[in-house]
């Protein structure tokens, strides 16, 4: 099934230039990159993308890092976009996360929230998210309608 997907190269990624690198692996298995953007999200925005850790106890490391610099976000689309993307990242703790996937290669291997890369969990979860980091995209659904 073609899917859309949200993927953010996170703060220490954009630190590492890591921007074509992580763009090339995506096309390199068939899936295309689109409405690439920088963006600087505050706390609202993380709260939101993050609400189901709010409560965690390295949600305040998390919420420092995800501001600590800019990220770069951007839609993936694809046969089975979703997994795929999520395989290519690796395990969310870089530690666990194989050599030759993003967070294995890339990720710090002493801290899990420095893990590089971001994208969505799931199909219903990918919409969401595209609809948070891009409501310009929505505005133009509904104009064309
Ligand atoms: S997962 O793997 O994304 O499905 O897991 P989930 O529990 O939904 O989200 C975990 C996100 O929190 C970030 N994070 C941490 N997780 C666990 N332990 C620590 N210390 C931690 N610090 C940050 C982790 O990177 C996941 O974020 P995303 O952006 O989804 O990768």
């Amino acid at each position: 099934m073609i899917e859309r997907t949200y993927v953010m190269l996170k703060p220490d990624g954009v630190r590492k230039q890591l921007l074509d690198e992580i763009i090339h692996r995506i096309e390199n298995i068939g899936l295309s990159v689109s409405n690439v953007k920088e963006m600087y999200l505050d706390e609202e925005i993380i709260r939101e993308h993050y609400a189901h850790l709010v409560d965690k106890p390295f949600y305040p490391t998390l919420e420092l890092f995800m501001m600590s610099g800019p990220v770069m976000a951007m839609i993936v689309e694809g046969e089975n976009a979703v997994s795929r993307v999520r395989s290519l990242m690796g395990a969310t703790d870089s530690k666990d996360a194989l050599p030759g996937t993003i967070r294995g290669d890339y990720g710090d291997k002493t801290c899990c929230t420095y893990n590089i890369i971001h994208g969505s969990d799931s199909l219903e979860n990918a919409e969401i998210e595209i609809n948070r980091f891009y409501p310009e995209l929505k505005k133009n659904k509904v104009l064309k309608k």
